[in-house]
């Protein structure tokens, strides 16, 4: 049996990239499409050449059960025509319930006994049958116990097949996938880069997006646990929906603007104040099993990213909670672009929105 999954092994997360160049970063959100095109400048800096966003329509994707195929792959075509592609060729992110990423502690050896080594690991833990899902591993590196460690990411075939089919019947193809929550960490780990050194001091770097906040705890060169909370800004705007009888176009943009003067109405301050909490208590929750499961409480800083990051208060909130320094990843401190390609507005709507599908376009190199 190890044999026929063993064939499989890698083939979907690296090695479906042949001629890796004008591969596009693609990423499916719940509240939008967005694609990223950059450009390798060599000796690990790039340049960010283009980037479009769609918007979905409401629900078009719970979790990782796509509710609006066709609305989907309009988005994404859509999105290729506004950046005028030459064929859409991606790296899609993977996300949700069918996706694990996780770090190993390895025994070690040749290449071909890591990947038995992983597998036999992943059959262990995987929360779904391996036999029905891709698993590749990052290899990070040696460990003090004179074996590697590795980052292990599998997903269940279903959700490749079904994410891969939206982006085919857009008339694109998918020749990488990579797992969205290690694409925003390898931005993470570009930008922050010597401060994430010192092996004393442990990062939580949170996406926080329309449905779901990616949670990573990044120590010593590596990341060590890895989470996606069920929560996210979408929460705020059912809510408003919900309470002042607007559609879910409506309660965007009350969330968004505000009244006539900008200023958020007290009813929605309310509103996000309370569904705030519920993060907060969500997020807490996950920190707690993190800290209980590992006895590690070094955490020093925290980073956020995602365009839920914005919602007003959430920064300060953060910062009460965890009793650390947060702030806001920027991914243009190392990824550069020319000033007359981009406005000053588009570039901090990428800054906040734009992590994740920046990572997988830099998976061209
Ligand atoms: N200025 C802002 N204030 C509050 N919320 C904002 C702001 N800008 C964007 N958002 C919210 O951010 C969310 C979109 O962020 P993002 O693009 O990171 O999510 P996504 O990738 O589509 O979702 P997910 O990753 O959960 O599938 C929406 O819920 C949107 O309402
Ligand atoms: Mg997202």
């Amino acid at each position: 049996m190890a044999i026929d999954y063993k064939k499989e092994f890698k083939k979907l997360f690296k090695t479906i990239a042949f001629g890796s160049k004008g591969i596009v970063g693609l990423d499916i959100g719940l509240s939008s499409v967005k694609i990223a095109t950059v450009e390798s400048k060599g000796g690990g800096s790039f340049a960010l050449t283009g980037f479009t966003k769609v918007n979905l329509p409401e629900g078009a994707i719970i979790e990782d059960e796509i509710q609006k195929p066709e609305e989907i792959s309009e988005a994404i075509r859509q999105a290729a025509e506004e950046l005028k592609l030459d064929g859409l060729n991606c790296c899609l992110g993977i996300s949700g319930p069918n996706t694990v990423a996780r770090k190993l502690q390895l025994a070690g050896g040749s290449a071909d006994e890591i990947e038995d080594q992983v597998l036999w690991e992943a059959e262990q833990y995987l929360p779904f049958d391996i036999e029905e899902s891709t698993v590749d591993y990052h290899l990070i590196g040696e460990n003090e116990g004179g074996g590697v460690d590795v980052i292990v990411a599998a997903a269940k075939n279903d959700v490749i097949t079904n994410f891969k089919e939206l982006v085919e019947n857009a008339g694109g193809s998918v020749k990488i996938a990579d797992l969205g929550i290690l694409a925003v960490t390898n931005v993470f780990e570009l930008v922050m880069g010597d401060k994430l050194d010192n092996p004393e001091e442990g990062y939580l770097l949170l996406d926080i997006g329309a449905q779901k906040t990616f949670f990573v705890i990044y120590k010593d060169g590596m990341i060590v646990f890895t989470k996606e909370v069920n929560v996210g800004g979408v929460m705020i705007t059912e809510e408003i929906q919900r309470q002042m009888g607007v559609n879910y176009h409506e309660a965007e943009d009350l969330k968004l603007t505000g009244d006539e003067n900008g200023n958020l109405p007290e009813e929605i301050l309310e509103i996000i104040d309370d569904v705030v909490e519920t993060f907060f208590s969500e997020i807490k929750k996950a920190i707690d099993f993190y800290i209980s499961s590992t006895s590690d409480e070094s955490l020093s800083y925290c980073v956020v990213t995602g365009g839920s990051s914005l919602i007003p208060g959430l920064l300060e909130g953060l910062e009460a909670l965890l009793g650390v320094d947060v702030s806001v990843l920027n991914p243009f401190d190392v990824i550069s672009y020319k000033e007359k390609d981009f406005t000053e507005e588009e570039i901090n709507q990428i800054a906040y929105q734009g992590v994740q599908v920046l990572g997988l376009a830099m998976r061209q190199t």
